[in-house]
């Protein structure tokens, strides 16, 4: 598998079903969140193994905001819970974690942790992973283009290095959602210019390691020919 991918995959998850999840069983929308935290943990330990460079996990959009107030701290107080119980097995393990997003509008004590978790992994090599928490492509693309205002000319790399503060974002290769739902919303849109789109109908809280090989294994039969006729990206 490792060897028929780019070197440094980014793989990006549209992270979708945990209230469908839930409901089935008859259960609260929150245990269904609850429960994608463990398919999180999943596929953070397998990502290394299968050859992804750069993860990035979407876990709350700026639309999310319109959803009820509970389900809104229940999903802030499990990525502080995370960032808490996570840190030191991410440290372990070799994995930098970056939070993406707007931060002005979180819980302080929640900017702080993450500031806390991003500097005590800073140095991980072995997985890039970034969770997109109060994030919309749409406004990161308009507060970078906000920055660039009145300078003459800016190139698309130099676009891209300002969509996001931290270093290490590049493009997305693949972008997979779960639970049957097609389309984007307002996910990585400039960074996915070109990725391949990889669509399955397991539910969020039930994907795990054999499912996160079975996309790459579908996206390594791909031929990406980046608008030209080899594999190889436009200069
Ligand atoms: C979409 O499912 C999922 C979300 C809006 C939240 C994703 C969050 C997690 C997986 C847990 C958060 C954990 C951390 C560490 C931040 P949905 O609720 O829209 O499901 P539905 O479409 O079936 O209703």
């Amino acid at each position: 598998m490792q060897s028929t991918l780019p070197a440094k995959t980014h793989v990006a998850i549209i992270m979708d079903g945990n209230g469908r999840w839930a409901s089935a069983r008859g259960l609260p929308r929150c245990d269904g969140h609850r429960a994608g935290v463990c398919a999180i943990r999943r596929v953070v330990e397998a990502a290394p193994d299968l050859g992804i460079g750069t993860l990035t996990l979407f876990a709350f959009s700026r639309d999310n905001w319109k959803r009820p107030q509970a389900e809104i701290s229940e999903l802030l107080r499990l990525l502080q819970l995370y960032l808490c119980e996570e840190t030191r097995r991410l440290l372990e393990a070799g994995v930098r974690l970056t939070v993406i997003g707007r931060r002005d509008r979180l819980p302080d004590e929640l900017a702080e942790h993450i500031g806390l978790c991003e500097t005590a992994t800073a140095h991980g090599t072995q997985l890039n992973l970034r969770i997109a928490f109060d994030y919309s492509a749409r406004d990161a693309i308009v507060s970078a283009a906000n920055r660039i205002a009145g300078a003459k000319v800016v190139s698309i790399d130099g676009f891209a290095r300002l969509l996001s503060d931290e270093p290490a974002a590049q493009d997305v290769d693949l972008v997979i959602r779960t639970s049957g739902e097609q389309r984007l919303s307002d996910f990585l849109l400039w960074e996915s210019a070109y990725a391949e789109l990889y669509f399955t109908e397991r539910l969020w809280p039930d994907f795990g390691r054999a499912d996160l090989a079975e996309a790459l294994a579908a996206f390594a039969k791909r031929t990406r020919r980046f608008g030209g006729l080899t594999d190889r990206p436009a200069a």
